[in-house]
């Protein structure tokens, strides 16, 4: 018990360094390190990736309480369908299996889903599931929450690229009026903030295709702690170091410092 109230006095701790003023608009995270906590408990891979959906609770819930806007989590890669068959199909059975369990919550806290990635390769049962849980909480605002799905960073800005050349095609777009928020505007986010912060579990310091366009002046925060056992406070960390960063958007010191 004594080191439960100690857990939870950290916490607490935590949780009262971060400016609530200075908050990131929207936190984008790659939910790693799955199989190999698997692996750590002498468990399959799929054990992981169960166990990863408490951490999914946790960090949403965390997020939407400090008042985030957009919370993206990387589910699943265009790349991540070469994995094996059997943990594939598991992984898009347990999204649906989550989706149907979560929309209630979602609802209880006007959380509203989104997803961004190639949905109509999905599996029509993940797809059903997921555009059924996009539909029941569209009316919720207090934060959103994307989910990157079938996602390769690479395919949306090739998407994008030829939703404008149909354009010009068209003749509806003039080459000359592409400019960043055209090509923002086109890509799977249009409309959504770019992430400050972007958070990588499970020590490895890599993108691996995620959100190439929309990084590109994200803070990078990368733990070694595995996705399974990301908790709140993981994410207050994350956020109280950033909040420590000066972003100086290439400008120097003394331009930007307050
Ligand atoms: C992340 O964990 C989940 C997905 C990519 C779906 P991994 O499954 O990649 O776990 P590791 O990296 O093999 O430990
Ligand atoms: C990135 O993790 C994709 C997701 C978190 C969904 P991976 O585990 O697939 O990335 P790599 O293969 O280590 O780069
Ligand atoms: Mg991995």
């Amino acid at each position: 018990m004594a080191l439960n109230h100690e857990l939870l006095a950290e916490k607490m701790d935590l949780k009262s360094q971060i400016n609530i003023e200075k908050l990131p608009r929207h936190i984008a995270i790659i939910m790693d390190g799955n199989g190999r906590w698997a692996k750590q408990h002498g468990k399959p891979r799929v054990f992981g990736h169960r166990n990863g959906v408490t951490a999914v609770r946790e960090t949403t819930e965390a997020a939407a309480e400090l008042g985030v806007e957009y919370l993206t989590l990387y589910a699943f890669s265009t790349e991540n369908w070469n994995r094996p068959k059997l943990e594939v199909s598991a992984l898009m059975r347990l999204l649906v299996e989550t989706l149907h369990k979560e929309i209630d919550t979602l609802n209880k806290n006007d959380i509203r889903l989104q997803a961004i990635g190639d949905l109509s390769k999905l599996p029509e049962k993940t797809r059903q599931a997921l555009l059924a849980g996009i539909e029941n909480t569209k009316n919720n605002s207090r934060m959103t929450l994307v989910l990157a799905l079938n996602y390769s960073a690479k395919w949306e800005i090739m998407e994008a690229s030829r939703r404008l050349a149909r354009q010009v095609q068209a003749g509806t777009l003039s080459p000359d009026d592409i400019d960043e928020a055209t090509f923002a505007a086109a890509l799977n986010t249009g409309g959504m903030p770019d992430p400050e912060l972007l958070i990588r579990t499970s020590g490895e310091n890599r993108l691996s295709n995620f959100l190439l366009w929309q990084i590109a002046y994200a803070e990078l925060y990368f733990t070694p702690v595995f996705w399974p056992d990301f908790r709140k406070e993981h994410l207050y960390k994350a956020i109280i170091d950033f909040q420590k960063r000066e972003r100086r958007f290439g400008k120097i010191s003394e331009q930007v410092a307050p």
